[in-house]
Parts: C-alpha cells; sequence; structure tokens
C-alpha cells in the first residue's frame, strides 16, 4: 500500500500530491498546521490538537475548511489508508487558500487543507533513555511563536546548526539569555531540588501538547511543577534536562552547548517521567479506544 496524503478534498498518491504555486501557505508562509501522533492505530491528544489548531487559526484569521467533525473524519481515514492500527504521524496544514499575489487577504479564497502522513516504527524506549544533546541558539523568531505558523525559517536555520554540530536540537535564546524552547520541541530542566522547571506558556513559545499532557502527569504524580523561564546557564548547570514534543515523548537531554548535564546520561526523575509518558500514550491509545475508535 502506498502513501496516500489528502489535497484539498482529495486523496491521493502522495509522490503525485501537488498544491498551486499561488498557495499562499508557498508564497506568504500564510497558514498554520499540526503534528499528530498515532499510536496503535489512535490519535494522540487529539482534543487538545485541534484545540490549538482552532487557537492558531483564530489568530491568524483563517477560517476552519471544514467543521470539526469532518476533519476528524479526514484524520481517521488517513489513518486507515496509510498505516491502519499501526505507528506514524500526520500532519496537517491550512493555508489561507490560492489567490493571486497580494499581501492582504485575498476577497475569495478558500483555506486550502492538506495532510500527510509518515509510518513510524513503534516507539523506541530503549533508544529514547540514551537521550541526546542540544545546542543553544539565538531565538530570532517573530514575537508569536505560540501560534503554530508554518513560517519556520529561524527554526530550520537553527535545527540545521544542530545538525552541523552533532546535536538533536538547538535551545533558542531570548535577548535575557533565558531559554524560550526547542526549534521543534519543548524544553524542560530538573534541579538540585528536584523541581520539574519549564518555561511558562505565554506568547513567547508554543504551548506543546506533550508539554501539557506531562505537566499534568508532574502533578498527578506529585511533583514539584514550576512554570518560569531559566537560563543557559542554569540549564547547563541543571540536574537533569529534557524536552518534549510530539514524535520525541519525553527526551533526555545529555549534554547542552558540549557541557554535560548531571552524569552525562538520562536522569533519574526523566526517566521516571519518559516511563509515565509512555503509560499515558498506551493507556490513552488502548483503553479510549484504539483502534476500535478509528
Ligand atoms: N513541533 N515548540 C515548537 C517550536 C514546536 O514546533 C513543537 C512541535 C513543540 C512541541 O509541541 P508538541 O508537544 O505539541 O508537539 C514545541 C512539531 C512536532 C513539528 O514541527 O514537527
Amino acid at each position: 500500500m502506498g502513501r496516500i496524503a489528502y489535497v484539498d478534498g482529495r486523496y491521493v498518491p502522495h509522490r503525485t500530491a501537488r498544491v498551486h504555486v499561488e498557495d499562499r501557505g508557498y508564497q506568504f508562509a500564510d497558514g498554520v498546521y499540526e503534528v499528530m501522533a498515532v499510536v496503535a492505530g489512535a490519535f494522540v491528544d487529539e482534543e487538545p490538537h485541534l484545540d490549538r489548531l482552532d487557537r492558531s487559526l483564530a489568530a491568524v484569521r483563517i477560517r476552519w475548511p471544514m467543521s470539526r467533525a469532518a476533519l476528524r473524519v479526514v484524520l481517521r481515514e488517513m489513518v486507515r489508508r496509510n498505516f491502519p492500527g499501526g505507528y506514524g504521524s500526520v500532519y496537517l496544514q491550512i493555508t489561507r487558500g490560492v489567490a493571486a499575489r497580494n499581501h492582504a487577504f485575498p476577497a475569495a479564497a478558500k483555506p486550502v487543507l492538506v495532510m500527510t502522513a509518515r509510518t513510524l516504527p513503534p516507539f523506541d524506549l530503549a533508544a529514547a533513555r540514551r537521550g541526546v544533546r542540544v545546542i543553544t541558539v539565538d531565538d530570532e523568531r517573530w514575537r508569536r511563536p505560540d501560534i503554530k505558523s508554518v513560517s519556520l525559517l529561524p527554526n530550520v536555520l537553527a535545527k540545521q546548526l544542530a545538525v552541523e554540530s552533532g546535536a538533536f536540537e538547538a535551545w533558542l535564546v531570548d535577548d535575557e539569555g533565558l531559554v524560550t524552547e526547542g526549534t521543534a520541541s519543548n524544553a524542560w530542566i530538573v534541579t538540585d531540588q528536584g523541581e520539574v522547571v519549564t518555561r511558562q506558556a505565554d506568547r513567547s513559545i508554543l504551548a506543546g501538547i506533550t508539554r501539557g499532557s506531562l505537566m499534568a502527569l508532574v502533578y498527578a504524580h506529585g511533583l514539584r511543577l514550576i512554570d518560569r523561564p531559566f537560563s543557559v546557564g542554569e540549564a547547563r548547570a541543571a540536574k537533569e534536562a529534557f524536552l518534549t514534543s510530539t514524535t520525541s515523548w519525553v527526551k533526555p537531554v545529555i549534554a547542552i552547548d558540549g557541557v554535560p548535564i548531571g552524569s552525562g546520561a538520562i536522569g533519574g526523575l526523566t526517566e521516571r517521567l519518559l516511563e509515565y509518558y509512555a503509560g499515558y500514550v498506551q493507556a490513552a491509545t488502548e483503553v479510549n479506544g484504539g483502534r476500535e475508535r478509528l
């Protein structure tokens, strides 16, 4: 079975999926997106992702291309056609539509919805425990990273610097020397006092869905969570560090700018949080429906 994409109302073979050259996503990055994980045939945190999509669309004044219920149907159809019962991720993007190039909103264009699916192997907990390196890079993004916009050039450039220096991710640093988040993930540290710290979700970061679910797990297990900014210096000297995202789940950070974090291997609290999150995903995708619901 070949990969199938969804382009503006049609399911098409991935390799021939095309959008118009005057799609405003292409010309102006005038659009928003979501990435959702599929585990054992079910979406992880589907409703929070759709809530965030709703907030992104409202913030940039693009209307829903279809009802939320219809969008859920298309999402399920993408899973059915691409990885029934399997593992993967679905990317969805909504742009303001196709129109003659002109910065102001077009009078007539209708929003264009595109989805692609990517098969992934089941999450490898043993590999995840090994951890990753991050570097720090100036945060050069616009002032609304809370909107999940497809305008990702600063993220692309920072991630490329990370790759070129043998790191997995770049943590972005604001004008005050405080870490905002990663190029495609949220940033966390654990203090000597055992407090779990991640930046508050104001306009300076994307409110990660994985971040939100993990925060709930931190509270549920009686751990101390503080949402506040932390500096690069504090992060390098932290007891533990990790990052979260839809595809990374909870990834230990074992070095920042070449400085080992803690023992230079996964920290004890990070290991617990990774297990809690893995348990959460398993329960959410099995108990709450899993394959039957699709
Ligand atoms: N990235 N911060 C940024 C800038 C992101 O792009 C992402 C997600 C996150 C984590 O959010 P979530 O837990 O909802 O995935 C934080 C996606 C996965 C991407 O662009 O591929």
